[in-house]
């Protein structure tokens, strides 16, 4: 993996985007080497929780490569959005929460992968946006269906229609992020949620991401099942008598992700 690095501490990985020279533009070696990464994510059971962001100071990931995508066909077009909206897809299933810390750009692309993650903390510098129409095209790699389910149909038709770009501020207002922070601060900031996320029942967690990912695809009656079951599996662990064993004994927890 050349355009990926990973770096693992206390339970916590974060994943960079390592193509600073093209604003960490997203091509077919950054998506592969990205797909690549978070297969050994999800096996690692060392890993739970994950932080995306991108490398350098400007952006953190500026769009898919449009030197890449101005010669396409439509076939060629149509294999693109599928093999960027796979490798989001994993984002979003990967079995431990994943936390965007956005450090710049996050435009077209670059927002989509943001919006895969479970959830967002911006440096007051981030610029977001879905520019893709400035260029002649829509989104393709989820941004259509995501958006709108973040931040309602309304300002996902303003953002998607006019193409403009948006401040750290205004993503915070309208819940595209979750949090802005001074610049300097990200990335302890990010990691410092992701190591209390990191430090809960590793099964609870990786479930409870489960089941509001179903509350987004189903209805309610059917979700609500699915809580049902994901709950009681926690009673098969190990984390569930401990958890509750603690607090009886008026002490913190020793988890052991089992
Ligand atoms: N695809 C390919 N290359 C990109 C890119 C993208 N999406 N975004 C930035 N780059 C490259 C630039 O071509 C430039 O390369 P060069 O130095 O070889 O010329 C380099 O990254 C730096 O970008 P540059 O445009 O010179 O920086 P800037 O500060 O003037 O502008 C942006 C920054 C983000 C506003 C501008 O790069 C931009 O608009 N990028 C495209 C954003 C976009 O439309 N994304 C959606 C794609 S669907």
């Amino acid at each position: 993996m050349q355009l990926i690095k990973l770096e693992k501490e206390n339970g916590v990985c974060v994943l960079t985007i390592d193509r600073p020279q093209a604003l960490n533009a997203l091509n077919r070696e950054v998506l592969d080497d990205l797909s690549a990464a978070l297969d050994l994510v999800a096996g690692d059971p060392d890993i739970n929780a994950l932080v995306i962001t991108g490398a350098g100071d400007r952006a953190f990931v500026a769009g898919a490569d449009i030197a890449v995508m101005q010669p396409m066909s439509v076939s060629e077009g149509r294999d693109w959005a599928l093999m960027g909206q796979r490798v989001f897809r994993k984002i979003e299933d990967l079995p431990q929460p994943v936390i965007a810390a956005v450090n710049g750009y996050a435009l077209g692309g670059g927002c989509e992968l943001a919006m895969a993650c479970d959830f967002r903390i911006a440096s007051d510098r981030a610029k977001l946006g879905q520019p893709e129409v400035t260029l002649g095209i829509t989104t393709g790699y989820g941004g259509s269906q995501r958006l709108p389910r973040l931040i309602g149909p309304a300002w996902a038709k303003q953002m998607i229609f006019t193409g403009d770009v948006i401040d750290a501020a205004t993503a915070e207002r309208i819940g595209l992020v979750n949090m802005v922070v001074p610049a300097a601060e990200l990335m302890a900031r990010t990691k410092e949620i992701a190591s209390r996320i990191a430090s809960r029942g590793r099964i609870a967690v990786r479930l409870a991401k489960s089941a509001i990912n179903r509350a987004m695809d189903s209805d309610i009656a059917t979700g609500s099942m699915y809580e049902a079951e994901v709950f009681a599996e926690c009673f098969a662990t190990l984390d569930q008598k401990e958890g509750m064993k603690a607090f009886l004994e008026k002490r913190k927890p020793s988890f052991t992700g089992r």
